[in-house]
């Protein structure tokens, strides 16, 4: 599985089967649709992943929750057209998110679609959206930045100055930033 030998790592066991599991459903059920996407790959993906779950576990989050930063971390950039900023990304693979729930008689959570939806907006408005919304608990805002972080940690594999650490909004997450460097280093040559 891809990222095994991190997965190996002390750090690493309290999120390992929450890890596999969201990795497999995303190599069994999420088509891409920027398959030769240079920089948003299931391979990010699955980097998100473990740091969103690494960030959750730190927050003490609850194994429902764990599973909202999971499936977002599937989905967010499944929806892309294009390696920019491509804003509407984040919109569609909400979409995408509902739809699947539909077809395939998922229950389907509301803050998991808010994160995929506002994950490539600014926080303001993602956190307002979000606020706004009836269905949900306060905790959505909580996840929202567990996840936008995570994604932002990867950030390193755009280049070794993109990521500004002053952005970070989570203390979990500027913790996380050499680890993250390390992730990255180690995922790139187990698959060069
Ligand atoms: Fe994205
Ligand atoms: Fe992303």
């Amino acid at each position: 599985m891809f990222l095994d030998n991190i997965l190996k790592s002390p750090v690493c066991q309290p999120i390992k089967k929450s890890y596999e599991h969201w990795y497999t459903f995303m190599e069994e059920n999420i088509e891409f649709w920027l398959p030769d996407s240079e920089w948003h790959t299931k391979t990010h993906c699955a980097r998100v992943l473990l740091l969103a779950l690494l960030i959750g576990h730190q927050k003490g989050l609850s194994n429902e929750e764990m599973d909202k930063l999971g499936m977002s971390a599937v989905f967010h950039d499944s929806r892309r057209l294009d390696d920019g900023i491509d804003k509407g990304h984040g919109a569609r693979a909400a979409e995408y998110y509902k739809d699947y729930c539909r077809e395939h008689n998922f229950p389907f959570d509301a803050t998991t679609y808010y994160i995929n939806y506002y994950h490539d907006q600014d926080d303001s408005h993602g956190f307002s959206e979000i606020s706004k919304s009836s269905n949900i608990s306060e905790r959505a805002v909580l996840l929202y930045q567990i996840f936008k972080d995570a994604d932002a940690l990867d950030r390193f594999r755009l280049g070794p100055d993109a990521l500004n650490v002053n952005f970070l909004r989570t203390e979990e997450a500027h913790g996380l930033v050499d680890f993250a460097k390390f992730l990255l280093q180690n995922s790139l040559e187990s698959h060069s």
